[in-house]
């Protein structure tokens, strides 16, 4: 069974009714962040019930020591954390002389949250009665600034309705907060300073190890009769890491009252004084004020939307479903950092570390690529190329690997491992293909190859280096292959010849060769440049092509079918569809053994090969493949189903590419992997992207053209999206009758739609 508490609607993400069971659910669906931070949707007053308290901010960490049952050498050292930071958006709250809690509320009724994807804001309302009888009616509204992106507000309105009130607001500043998957149960933070002035708090702490500085602020306006009072606090409480300010208010009955409380980070990534950089964003956004900064939330997100829409009409669950997928990637990720980077689970929950994997680079690109400047992408290789010289010091300290070879990290805050299974950071290689084939991606979707000969190449080259030296020659077979991997099926641990895995490095090699020539004809003084780095001969390049020339690929003739890995076809074949539901997901209900025995994939593997190198493959080789491998996959990774839609659209399987469709875009509002209490499932969102612009709109980039070949969902009645193609947006809309086009730009454009070209002129 799904959850289906969250209500249907075209722009907005609405609950009703309190229910202490879906509260943590909730609080991961309800998120917010602007790129810079983000939280989950904790109440801000005390709350006694069940809840998971996260605040997170981009780009602070800390390193926490793994824990194994038994030490191999080799186990990378730590496993990093984006940590649970400071809470600021703390309101305690006393109503005649007692705590107001939900949780122990008597009554909790017209109980509503909304998370209004168009404009960008988080509110709650609900009637309250106080186990002394006191009825209120409470307001919130939440929102974190995407203008002024160390900046959040929170207007908390409390309406007494059956007696006067006496209320005590008790906004506060708490850095004593710790990691719920903390491995050691240690604290993250070290309290350094507590300051206030006036309405203003700032509680100065440091992250051990790493030493990240944070300050963590608050600036706080009562309001009462209609208008803002003049109130200091009556008595403040300041401990190590807290701090905490008292306002008392006398409320009649009907009367409306409230606090608006500013707060966020300064963060010693940006400010050398985080203090008094705190001081100055304060003055900043009270100079706005809060009806500026909420107006100016609207406009920022308008903007957004403007580029980023898609929209599906006659489906309401559809189309709400892309508005979460595309608002939570926008929440996550702007691109204005190129020291930051896309985390699984965004800013809305602690589990994967909010660190860098493959996603970005084989899922996320794309989404970024078409919907904003192009800069955005480049941003992201640009992470990747800061980071290549960790990645030859991982291959060479931890895999004992020479010359320049290098492996990316599976899991990464800061170019080094930081994932702590040996399965996964030692054996699941495949990443570095993907960290390649963005490279060629990015330069086939922008044009823009000015990036191969100033970065991309020596990461080509380090990547190429890293396949030459891994794979193995097999005399018995004559051929090379890439014994103990997993792949991105992660189901299989310590295999053979994962498909994937040779296909991809033997592309890899390819292509880093066909750019060293490239650039040595084109750019030849960024050619000596890197030659002279990285100490390349023709006799290296010889042996790497004997290698990607004569790659082993497991295959069955007889099927037509590649192989997923050696011996896949001696498992016992049992389909999906004959296992017993009460079985699934498997992850959950077996043991890792039984897993890995069994022929049950966790997410596309050898599909993931068609979907990269789709143009390398005959169509009717992709149906054999893909009816094959459909039928042993579980889908129990986010992002599986995406890649599963792109190609049963392709193939016409019509009916199966909308049923997926409807999974990865509701993946986290139906709760379908049973888990969405732990947070959303950020980076699968930008397959769902992938899913209506590859799968339904069929976009292709070939020979520096667009091509379409548009499909439709019979349940919907038409829909559009833009695309960012080379500095013009393009938009397409389908319904049943038609493809249109219309073109904002300066130039013409030629497009190809089922083939045939079209010249589209632009509106203005
Ligand atoms: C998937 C990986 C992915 C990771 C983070 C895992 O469940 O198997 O492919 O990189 O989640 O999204």
């Amino acid at each position: 069974m799904n959850q289906d508490y969250i209500k249907p609607d075209n722009w907005s993400i609405i609950e009703e009714g309190f229910d202490r069971e879906s509260v943590k659910s909730s609080e991961s669906l309800f998120s917010i962040g602007n790129g810079a931070m983000g939280q989950r949707a904790n109440f801000e007053e005390n709350y006694s019930g069940e809840t998971f308290q996260g605040s997170y901010i981009a780009g602070i960490y800390y390193p926490d020591k793994t824990k194994v049952g038994w030490w191999k050498n080799g186990y990378p050292k730590y496993f990093a954390k984006v940590l649970n930071a400071p809470n600021w958006i703390g309101i305690n709250i006393e109503i005649n002389g007692e705590d107001f809690d939900l949780n122990s509320c008597t009554e909790v009724k017209n109980f509503r949250r909304e998370l209004n994807m168009k404009e960008g804001w988080y509110h709650r309302s609900f009637q309250a009665t106080l186990k002394n009888g006191t009825e209120v009616a409470v307001d919130i509204r939440r929102f974190l600034s995407l203008d002024l992106d160390e900046v959040g507000v929170i207007n908390y309105e409390i309406t007494p309705l059956n007696k006067d009130a006496k209320i005590i607001y008790k906004p506060y500043i708490d850095a004593g907060v710790t990691n719920e998957d903390a491995n050691w149960e240690e604290k993250f933070w070290e309290p350094l300073d507590v300051k206030k002035s006036g309405n203003e708090a700032f509680v100065t702490a440091q992250t051990f190890k790493t030493h990240f500085k944070v300050t963590t602020f608050m600036q706080n306006t009562i309001w009462a009769r209609g208008e803002k009072q003049n109130l200091s606090p009556t008595s403040v409480d300041t401990i190590a890491d807290k701090i905490l300010f008292y306002y008392d208010v006398i409320v009649a009955k009907g009367e409306k009252s409230g606090i608006q409380k500013i707060g966020g980070y300064t963060v010693s990534l940006n400010h050398a004084d985080t203090i008094s950089a705190a001081e100055n964003i304060i003055q900043t956004a009270l100079a706005k004020g809060y009806d500026q900064l909420l107006q100016d939330q609207i406009d920022a997100w308008a903007k957004i939307w403007e580029m980023s829409d898609i929209t599906i009409d006659g489906d309401v669950k559809a189309q709400q479903g892309i508005r979460f997928n595309i608002f939570q990637l926008n929440q996550t990720y702007l691109g204005k950092d190129s020291r930051l980077n896309i985390g699984p689970k965004g800013f809305t929950g602690e589990k994967y570390g909010g660190s860098t994997y493959w996603d970005t680079e084989a899922y996320c690109i794309p989404f970024y690529m078409a919907t904003k400047d192009q800069q955005v992408a480049r941003n992201l290789l640009t992470y990747r190329y800061n980071q290549l010289d960790k990645a030859i010091e991982n291959a060479k300290d931890n895999l004992g690997f020479t010359n320049g070879a290098a492996l990316y990290p599976m899991v990464t805050m800061n170019g080094e491992e930081c994932h702590n299974e040996w399965e996964i950071t030692h054996e699941e290689i495949h990443r570095n293909g993907a960290i390649a084939f963005a490279i060629y991606n990015y330069y086939r979707f922008t044009g823009d190859y000015s990036y191969i000969p100033e970065k991309g190449l020596e990461v080509l080259i380090g990547i190429a280096r890293f396949w030459h030296q891994r794979a193995s020659f097999s005399a018995n077979k004559n051929q090379y292959m890439i014994l103990g991997v997993t792949g991105p099926n992660e189901y299989e641990n310590n295999i053979n010849n994962n498909f994937y895995t040779n296909y991809i490095a033997k592309w890899c090699i390819d292509y880093a060769y066909e750019q060293i020539q490239k650039v040595s004809l084109e750019y030849p003084s960024d050619h000596k440049r890197i030659m002279e780095k990285v100490k390349l001969s023709e006799t290296e390049l010889q042996e790497w092509n004997k290698v990607a020339g004569n790659m082993y690929f497991p295959r069955s003739e007889e099927m037509g079918i590649y192989l997923q890995q050696d011996g896949f076809l001696d498992k016992d074949l049992v389909r999906v569809k004959d296992l017993d539901r009460s079985q699934r997901p498997i992850n959950q209900k077996w043991s890792w053994d039984r897993v890995l025995r069994s022929p049950y994939i966790k997410q596309a593997d050898v599909l993931q090969c068609f979907y990269f190198f789709e143009d390398h493959f005959a169509k009717d080789e992709l149906e054999r493949n893909f009816d094959f491998y459909e039928s042993f996959t579980v889908h129990e990774s986010s992002l599986s189903p995406c890649v599963h839609s792109i190609q049963a659209a392709l193939l016409d399987k019509m009916d199966m590419a909308y049923a997926f469709y409807l999974r990865t875009s509701r993946l986290d509002l139906d709760d379908y992997n049973k888990e969405v209490e732990e947070g959303c499932h950020i980076t699968s969102m930008a397959g769902t992207w992938m899913s209506i612009v590859e799968g339904f709109g069929g976009m292709r980039v070939k020979n520096d053209a667009l091509h379409f070949s548009p499909k439709i969902p019979k349940e919907w009645g038409g829909y559009s999206f833009k695309i960012n193609f080379r500095n013009q947006i393009l938009k397409i809309a389908v319904d049943h009758k038609e493809t249109k086009l219309s073109l904002e730009g300066t130039k013409e454009l030629t497009v190809y739609v089922n083939g045939a070209p079209v010249l589209v002129q632009p509106n203005n």
